[in-house]
């Protein structure tokens, strides 16, 4: 299961602007292949990762609201990098940078455990057809993944407009023995911007909650 990719291959096209902040901008604001370090990254801010920011509108709000803790935020899709990383350098950001890749293989391969403040996830592609399920980002091993990454009392804040993907974190995340739900809300939790994937749920009726765990101060199962 472990190679099953949580994303769709979508083509999109890239305009000229786009491409053009990929170019010039990925080498300054891009996260490099190498393992993360908290210490430089963002001179020790506390750091979230954001899996999926999508085009990154959501992303450039939270950064301005949260001057004190650093944004890593990822996603493959690559008009979206293209727009996030000229909104960063049009505003003149210091708090984020961006993954142009596989969140879950950046995980895996470059975050040593228990260095993330806070795992992120709005509004992650729903796979709702059964036989896709096996590819939801919050399925039991990449739940366990981003667990082991936060730091003790860290968090991981995921929103859904799918009930039954709803349901489905639930299970998932209360099986997680590091972790513990702290609010389940049909309210955005922590100041969290509308997104235009929420966006376009609500406007086809979809209930939105939003789920947020915490990882557990110890490792015996005791708070
Ligand atoms: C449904 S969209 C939501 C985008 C945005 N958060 C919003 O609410 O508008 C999900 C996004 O997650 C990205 N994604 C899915 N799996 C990913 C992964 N493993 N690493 C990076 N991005 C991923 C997809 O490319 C897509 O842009």
């Amino acid at each position: 299961m472990s190679d099953i990719r949580t994303f769709h291959a979508r083509k999109g096209r890239v305009s000229a602007a786009e491409r053009d902040g990929i170019d010039r901008l990925l080498p300054v604001f891009g996260v490099a292949a190498v393992e993360l370090d908290p210490q430089t990254i963002f001179s020790g801010l506390p750091i979230i990762l954001e899996i999926g920011f999508g085009l990154g509108d959501a992303t450039i709000e939270m950064a301005l609201a949260e001057p004190e803790r650093g944004i890593i935020a990822a996603d493959v899709h690559t008009p979206g990098v293209g727009r996030l990383l000229n909104r960063i350098d049009e505003l003149g950001l210091t708090n984020v940078r961006v993954l142009h890749g596989d969140a879950i293989d950046y995980l895996r391969t470059f975050v040593p455990d228990g260095c993330l403040n806070e795992c992120r996830a709005f509004f992650p592609d729903p796979w709702p057809k059964a036989r896709h399920h096996k590819r939801r980002l919050f399925r039991p091993d990449l739940v366990h993944l981003m667990a082991q990454k936060l730091e003790p009392g860290g968090y991981i804040h995921v929103a859904t407009d799918w009930a039954d993907y709803a349901d489905a974190m639930r299970t998932v995340c209360a099986a997680e023995d590091e972790l513990t739900l702290v609010a389940d809300s049909a309210e955005p939790l922590r100041h969290r911007p509308t997104t235009k994937f929420e966006a376009t749920g609500l406007r086809k009726g979809h209930d939105v909650r939003d789920l947020l765990y915490q990882r557990l101060t110890t490792t015996n199962g005791q708070r």
